[in-house]
């Protein structure tokens, strides 16, 4: 897809971070919207961002909800009559913790939101996609769906299983030739609000900080590499140096990798 304008394009977790700036980016292109969030406060504010004149469409419950889900598809659908892209991006994170420490609880929320929600997301809106001649959907992984790391287990679990998810739809609708493109991202550190919010990241402000320390990168650009990898129907879209230097490395050789991640995780 090349153009955006007058296209219905539906963001999940749009009052924060990459969310958000893709719905500024995408208002810039004359998209019409359709926003999710569960922080009502955050998605106004982002409503109040976007370009003047924009159509959107809002609503806020949790992606973890499958019935909140479906009905946002249908009201989606009732309101607009389409939907061109949908970007399944909302998603948390939990303090920097062993495996064997995380409580089965906090397994069960970061799995109903990350996975679930973006599984949820997928479903409900593909038969909506397949009715466009060209669409995508765009489910947001991480660079730690690409490489585990020590004390994110239970993260690094949910983006890992979104991109078997993600790359096993986008060869089924390549093979059943359906137009939708189907991409998985793979962020590295971008500038957010995703480790001040991270589950039990309050009693820890030190391992805020260090943080980010790491998740540097604009997220405008995030939004800009993610429009950019829509427009030319890529299946992996990798955003920031970082994760492209990662991703080239574990391409490469496994163990240079794993060299690098432990000199990068003594810094934290
Ligand atoms: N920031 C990074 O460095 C980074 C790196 C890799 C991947 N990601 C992924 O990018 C996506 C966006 O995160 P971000 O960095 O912009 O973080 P963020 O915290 O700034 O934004 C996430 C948004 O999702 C919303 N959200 C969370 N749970 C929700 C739920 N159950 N239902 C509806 N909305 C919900 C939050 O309220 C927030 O507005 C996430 O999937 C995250 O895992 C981020």
């Amino acid at each position: 897809m090349k153009k955006f304008k007058d296209k219905v394009v539906v963001i999940t977790g749009a009052g924060s971070g990459i969310g958000r700036n893709l719905a500024i980016e995408f208002s810039k292109l004359g998209a019409k919207l359709a926003l999710n969030d569960y922080n009502t406060d955050g998605l106004e504010e982002t409503v109040g961002l976007l370009k003047s004149g924009t159509a959107v469409f809002q609503k806020v419950f949790d992606v973890s909800q499958k019935e909140e889900m479906f009905s946002f598809a249908a009201a989606v659908i009732e309101h607009y009559g389409q939907a061109d892209v949908m970007i399944n991006n909302a998603g948390v994170a939990i303090t920097r913790l062993m495996a064997d420490e995380v409580s089965i609880e906090d397994y069960e929320w970061i799995m109903g939101i990350n996975l679930w929600g973006v599984m949820y997301g997928s479903i409900a809106f593909l038969p909506h996609l397949r009715r466009q001649k060209e669409s995508s959907l765009v489910n947001i992984s991480s660079l730690f769906g690409l490489v585990g790391i020590p004390g994110q287990a239970p993260y690094c679990m949910t983006k890992f299983a979104v991109r078997g998810f993600t790359e096993s739809l986008h060869l089924e609708e390549q093979i059943n030739k359906t137009g939708v493109a189907v991409s998985c991202v793979h962020p590295g550190g971008i500038k957010t609000n995703i480790a001040k919010s991270a589950r039990g990241a309050s009693k820890d402000p030190n391992l805020i900080k260090k943080f980010e320390k790491v998740l540097t990168a604009p997220p405008k650009m995030a939004a800009d590499t993610i429009i950019k990898g829509i427009r030319k129907k890529k299946a992996r879209i990798i955003v920031g140096k970082d994760a492209r230097a990662i991703h080239a490395v574990n391409q490469l050789a496994r163990p240079v990798l794993l060299k690098l991640l432990q000199r990068s995780i003594k810094k934290l």
